[in-house]
């Protein structure tokens, strides 16, 4: 049955950011982010400590915790795919940590440049670190609904991998369709059969919206009693490497979604709104939700 209230992680600071064409300056990240605690959300994903080659968006994550108050109640996880970027997480002063796997091998390797086994070699010394330094630790899968490479992707794979998360130490797993190409009936068996090896309430859902069906796909998952599920404001994202790739679920639809359900989320759409205003300024592009489109008319 649905869950009475949904934990909403906003990811749009990460994953929305990193992919967008434009560079957003420090400051208005870090306002952008200012905007989302006073819309409400508690926690959000406030960059990664990732190759700055790799991922130019985000190399000045570590500026950006400096500007926030990390003693306010507010969760800023940031993703650290190995000890370098765990220890610079730390140096920063970062209090709960993301590690990010595959389901598909190849996307590992073009994402992370190691396989799915390597990459959880690389996990086991940041989760055991974690875990002496008291930092919650988070950890995402990639392509449970599907490769850009492979294509179809075994479930199977999907709860091995998760399961593996979890042994490591993560608190919650969070499942990616990476480049959104789920629909309602495979989302919804996907989720079983995971949670089938790991409790629901451990579970999150991270659905990116590139065909349209994040929304549909979220709420056939609903109906399983997942109550955690990311989210990036104005939907930003968009990849500039894969044409057509777009961005997270929109956090001011999800929640028109979850309001008209009933289903408590803490959390005020129109400051929603203007805080995806703060970063859809610096973006050269409008907000990617529904909700923003329509007041914009209004
Ligand atoms: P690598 O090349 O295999 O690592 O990269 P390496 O150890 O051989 O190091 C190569 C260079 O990277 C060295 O620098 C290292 O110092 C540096 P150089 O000597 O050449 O100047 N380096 C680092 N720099 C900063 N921070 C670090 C770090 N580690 C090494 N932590 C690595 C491995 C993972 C670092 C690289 O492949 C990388 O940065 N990849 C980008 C990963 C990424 O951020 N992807 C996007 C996020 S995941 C995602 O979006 C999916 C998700 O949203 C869920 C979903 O939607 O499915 C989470
Ligand atoms: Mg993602």
């Amino acid at each position: 049955s649905f869950p009475r209230r949904v934990r909403i992680v906003e990811v749009g600071p990460r994953d929305g950011l990193q992919n967008e064409a434009r560079i957003l300056p420090t400051e208005r990240r870090i306002a952008l982010i200012q905007g989302l605690v006073q819309a409400g959300l508690t926690i959000i994903e406030a960059g990664s400590f990732v190759s700055p080659k790799w991922v130019p968006q985000m190399a000045d994550t570590a500026s950006v915790l400096a500007g926030l108050d990390l003693d306010a109640g507010i969760a800023y996880p940031v993703l650290a795919p190995n000890m370098k970027g765990y220890s610079e997480a730390r140096a920063a002063g970062a209090r709960e940590v993301a590690i990010f796997a595959a389901a598909s091998e190849s996307f590992s390797q073009r994402n992370i440049n190691c396989s799915i086994a390597e990459s959880l070699d690389r996990f086991r010394p940041v989760a055991e670190a974690a875990a002496q330094d008291g930092v919650r630790l988070r950890g995402y899968v990639s392509c449970v609904l599907g490769c850009p490479y492979e294509g179809d992707v075994p479930v199977s794979r999907v709860r091995d991998v998760s399961q593996a998360l979890m042994q490591l130490g993560c608190y919650e797993v969070s499942l990616g369709d990476t480049i959104g190409v789920g629909t309602p009936l495979k989302a919804r068996a996907m989720l079983q059969t995971v949670a089938e090896a790991i409790p629901m309430a451990a579970l999150a859902l991270h659905f990116h919206d590139t065909y349209g069906m994040a929304l549909a796909n979220i709420f056939a998952c609903l109906e399983l009693g997942v109550s955690v599920i990311d989210a990036a404001v104005g939907g930003l994202g968009g990849c500039p490497y894969a044409a057509g790739a777009s961005g997270n679920v929109s956090t001011e639809d999800l929640v028109t979604m979850l309001d008209g359900m009933g289903i408590e989320t803490g959390i005020d759409r129109e400051a929603l709104i203007a805080a995806g205003q703060i970063a859809v300024a610096g973006l050269g592009h409008p907000a990617r939700s529904k909700l923003a489109a329509a007041r914009a008319q209004a």
